[in-house]
């Protein structure tokens, strides 16, 4: 899918999987965890995602660190490893995550262009500040904003009000949301934003409402899709 979107003064972007890649923690530390590796990274990603749509459902909320070490626990548990020190290392690795190479270019081109420009995750803020300072994004964000501030996930609609808010954009489409989880970009253009979704994992839109605007190969493309 190509095309131009129109009237957009902000992007907000989703963090995990979408500027960070939540898959280095496992895949640094593969030589020990052996041939299950991508199956334990697969399944924790899996858990910590439905751990945040059970927990808003049952209204229980608990911050992403702590959603993020249970479903961590659940997927070595799942693959029959007991390790302490592991478990321990990929939490910390989980806090000063890499962004993806696409990433810094994208918010430096998007800056200069004159977007304002943000993160609207689930993660905690704590969690949200070491990753941004960790992978050199802080100097290209306006904004960091944190489900924390509304405390329910994604994809409820007072998560993604909260980026309309906090830009001080006058509507919803006039911010242009990106994510590479597609149920995200899903929900998010059934709230009213354009959505673009990066297309990372190679997979079909989910079937739930909502369609994204663009489907992009990389963060590269989208300041020529927003200008
Ligand atoms: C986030 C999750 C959905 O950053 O990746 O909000």
């Amino acid at each position: 899918m190509s095309g131009k979107m129109n009237g957009v003064r902000a992007c907000v972007f989703d963090a995990y999987g979408t500027l960070f890649n939540v898959h280095a923690p496992v895949a640094s530390m593969a030589g020990r965890i052996g041939p299950q590796a991508d199956q334990v990274s697969r399944l924790w990603r899996t858990k910590q995602l439905e751990y945040t749509w059970l927990r808003s459902l049952m209204q229980a909320h608990a911050p992403f660190w702590q959603v993020t070490g249970e479903a961590l626990d659940y997927s070595l548990a799942a693959h029959g490893i007991e390790d302490k020190g592991l478990r321990d290392e990929l939490m910390q690795l989980y806090l000063h995550l890499e962004a993806y190479p696409d990433a810094v270019a994208c918010l430096k081109a998007l800056k200069a262009a004159g977007f304002t420009t943000g993160i609207l995750s689930n993660g905690s803020p704590d969690m949200l500040s070491a990753a941004v300072r960790s992978a050199g994004l802080e100097a290209h964000l306006d904004h960091v904003l944190s489900i924390e501030d509304v405390g329910i996930y994604k994809p409820d609609p007072r998560v993604y009000q909260l980026a309309v808010d906090r830009t001080g954009v006058g509507d919803a489409s006039e911010i242009c949301f990106v994510s590479a989880n597609t149920w995200d970009a899903q929900a998010a253009k059934s709230f009213g934003f354009q959505v673009a979704r990066i297309n990372r994992f190679g997979l079909p839109d989910d079937n739930i409402p909502g369609r994204p605007d663009m489907l992009l190969d990389s963060l590269e493309q989208l300041p020529a899709a927003v200008s």
